[in-house]
């Protein structure tokens, strides 16, 4: 039966998955890097700074620089911020706090983007429980890609599981196609039903970010002095985690290319 590709999206040539690979190890190795720093009495501005250096160390650019007038490396989002939370001098980490590190390496054309939460000191269980249902929605949704499947299939599982908990996803934000564009097609929620949505294309890469709330799913947009990049908070101050991985889709499955 003749397979027909989306719209728009041009599979990735074997040379071109080995430059996207070596962008998702840098971008994957910043954050590892980071977790010796990110701790108390570290400001999210220094953070940002450090991620800077370790992306130039290797070669590589911040995708997130320059991006429709995004004025830092990486975004740094704590407690009941969503996503895209500005690095910021006066914003340090204090014991308790949760924090997501959001990291896009760019080198040779082509861009890695990676996200993970830290946990700052002595959290509640709460929180704990919230980061670790983050990472598990993100693994759950990536378990459910297939060579001819669809974006769906992965909201469906992310959804599922967090659900389960008593937690809530973030609706408007999500997943996204990636590769020799930051943010390509297709959108990949964290809801969906099976076999609907858009259909997943072997040896192209997507996104899987998961954003998981403690409490309602709502959130309020913040605008970015200088930018079109907006920043989210919850809608009722309660806690949000995420997790991000950047997948490769292949003929027989996947192959998760931000791997720690
Ligand atoms: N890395 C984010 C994502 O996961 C996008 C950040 S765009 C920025 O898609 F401009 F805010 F940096
Ligand atoms: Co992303
Ligand atoms: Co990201």
């Amino acid at each position: 039966m003749l397979y027909l590709l989306p719209m728009g999206i041009k599979p990735l040539s074997l040379e071109e998955i080995k430059k996207m690979t070596v962008a998702c190890r840098i971008a994957a190795d910043t954050l590892t890097y980071l977790e010796k720093y990110v701790k108390i009495g570290i400001s999210t501005q220094e953070i940002d700074e450090l991620a800077f250096d370790f992306m130039q160390t290797r070669g590589a650019k911040s995708a997130c620089l320059g991006y429709h007038g995004y004025p830092k490396y990486t975004c740094t989002s704590v407690n009941e911020v969503v996503c895209h939370g500005l690095p910021d001098p006066s914003v340090i980490l204090k014991d308790g706090d949760i924090i997501n590190v959001d990291v896009t390496a760019w080198i040779d054309g082509f861009f890695g983007d990676t996200s993970r939460m830290y946990m700052i000191g002595n959290v509640s269980d709460e929180a704990r429980d919230l980061v670790e249902t983050a990472q598990m929605a993100r693994d759950k949704g990536i378990e459910a890609i297939t060579p001819r499947g669809y974006t769906g299939d992965i909201g469906f599982e992310t959804y599922k599981y967090v659900t389960r908990k008593g937690y809530t996803v973030v609706k408007e934000i999500g997943g996204h196609g990636v590769g020799r564009t930051f943010h390509d097609e297709p959108f990949v929620p964290a809801f969906g039903k099976k076999g609907k949505g858009e259909r997943l294309v072997p040896f192209h890469c997507i996104t899987v970010e998961p954003m998981v709330n403690q409490g309602v799913e709502d959130v309020v947009e913040f605008n970015i002095p200088g930018s079109s990049i907006k920043y989210y908070n919850t809608a009722d101050g309660k806690l949000s985690a995420q997790y991000e991985h950047t997948v490769l889709v292949t003929d027989t499955g996947y192959e998760i290319l931000t791997l720690p």
